[in-house]
C-alpha cells in the first residue's frame, strides 16, 4: 500500500479506537469516507492519474477504504455492547437478596377483646346489635328513665352537639332503639363507642361499652347473676373467679348493682346491671306486667386492661405501633 494511504488510513484506524462516542464515531466515519472525507478524496484522486497507475493505486485506497468500514462496524458494536453492558450494571437487580416483605397489621387489642366476648355471648344465643353514635336526648336519656332535670344526667357529663344531640355517653340506647324495633324474647349484646367529659389515667373522653340485654316473660335476678358470673368466668378462663353484686343505682334498671371481680389486689368494679325498669319498658311499648328483663353494660377498654395486663388506659388510644404490635395473634 502506497505510504501515504496507509499514513491516511492508520490515522482514521485511530481516531476510530480513540473515541468512546457514538456520536464523535460518525464525525470520523465522515471525516475519512464521508463526501470530503480523506478517504474518499484519495478515490477522487483516480480520475487524475494515468490509466497503469489507476488500477494499482484504485485497489490500494479500496483496500483501504474497506478496511476503514470494517473497523468502523466493529468499533460500532463495541461502543453498543458497552453502552448495553453498562446499562446492564446500573440496572442490575440481585434477586439474592431478601424481600422487603409486608408488615402486617393486626387488630386492636380492645377489638379482640369485644370480639372474644361477642363470641360468647353468641354461644349462649345473643345477638350483636348496633346504633349511632350521635344520639337523640330521647335515645340516651329520655326514654332510659332519665328526665331533663333529674340529678342523674350528672352521673355521666355529656358532650352536647348542636341541634340538642348529644354524643351518646353509654350503650344503653342501642338498647332502646332494639327494644322499639322488637318485641321479646330479646337478646342482644351491643358494642360501640361512648364518650364523656373525662380524662386521665383511667378515663378517655372516648372508650368502649358492651351492653346487654335479655328481655323475656319470667327473666329474674337469679338469671342476671348467672349469665354474667359464667361470662365472667368463661371470659378470665378461671372456673373459680369470684364475682361479686353490690347494691347500686342506675335510672334504668331496678334493683341494679355494680359488678366487681376479685383481682390479685382486691375487687375491681368492671360494669353496671340491673332489672329493666318498668317504665325503660314502658317507653318502648313492652308490656312490663308480662315481660322482664335484665341489662347491663361493662367497659371494654376495662376488660381489654385486665385482659392484656395494660395499666394506662391511654395506651389503646396512642397508635403507638410498638405497643399495639404485641396483640397480633391474641
Ligand atoms: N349504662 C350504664 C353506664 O354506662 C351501665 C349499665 C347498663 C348499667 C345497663 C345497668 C344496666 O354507666
Amino acid at each position: 500500500m502506497a505510504a501515504h494511504v496507509q499514513h491516511i488510513l492508520d490515522e482514521g484506524l485511530a481516531a476510530l479506537a480513540a473515541t468512546n462516542d457514538p456520536v464523535e464515531l460518525e464525525n470520523s466515519k465522515a471525516r475519512y469516507i464521508g463526501k470530503e472525507g480523506a478517504i474518499t478524496a484519495l478515490l477522487r484522486q483516480l480520475a487524475t492519474l494515468p490509466p497503469e497507475e489507476k488500477k494499482t493505486f484504485g485497489a490500494t485506497v479500496n483496500q483501504a477504504k474497506q478496511a476503514f468500514e470494517a473497523a468502523l462496524a466493529a468499533r460500532r458494536e463495541e461502543l453498543a455492547a458497552e453502552k448495553l453492558a453498562r446499562q446492564l450494571a446500573a440496572e442490575a437487580l440481585d434477586v439474592t437478596l431478601p424481600g422487603r416483605g409486608r408488615a402486617a397489621g393486626g387488630l386492636h387489642p380492645v377489638t379482640l377483646v369485644q370480639q372474644r366476648i361477642e363470641a360468647l355471648f353468641r354461644s349462649i344465643g345473643f345477638e350483636v346489635a348496633d346504633g349511632p353514635e350521635i344520639e337523640t336526648d330521647f335515645h340516651n336519656f329520655e326514654a332510659l328513665n332519665i328526665p331533663k332535670d333529674h340529678p342523674a344526667r350528672a352521673m355521666q357529663d355529656t358532650f352536647y352537639v348542636e341541634g340538642g344531640e348529644v354524643l351518646r355517653t353509654h350503650t344503653s340506647p342501642i338498647q332502646v332503639r332494639y327494644m322499639l324495633n322488637n318485641q321479646p324474647p330479646i337478646k342482644i349484646v351491643a358494642p360501640g363507642r361512648v364518650y364523656r367529659v373525662d380524662s386521665d389515667a383511667t378515663h378517655s373522653p372516648m372508650f368502649h361499652q358492651m351492653e346487654g340485654l335479655w328481655v323475656d316473660e319470667g327473666v329474674s335476678f337469679a338469671d342476671l347473676k348467672s349469665v354474667i358470673v359464667d361470662f365472667l368466668r368463661n371470659f378470665f378462663e378461671d372456673d373459680t373467679l369470684q364475682v361479686r353484686f353490690r347494691p347500686s343505682f342506675f335510672p334504668f334498671t331496678e334493683p341494679s348493682a355494680e359488678i366487681d371481680v376479685m383481682g390479685k389486689r382486691g375487687w375491681l368494679e368492671v360494669g353496671g346491671c340491673g332489672m329493666v325498669h318498668p317504665n325503660v319498658l314502658r317507653n318502648v311499648n313492652i308490656d312490663p306486667e308480662k315481660y322482664t328483663g335484665f341489662a347491663f353494660g361493662i367497659g371494654l377498654d376495662r376488660f381489654a386492661m385486665l385482659y392484656y395486663g395494660v395499666n394506662d388506659l391511654r395506651l389503646f388510644f396512642e397508635n403507638d405501633l410498638s405497643f399495639l404490635g404485641q396483640f397480633k395473634q391474641a
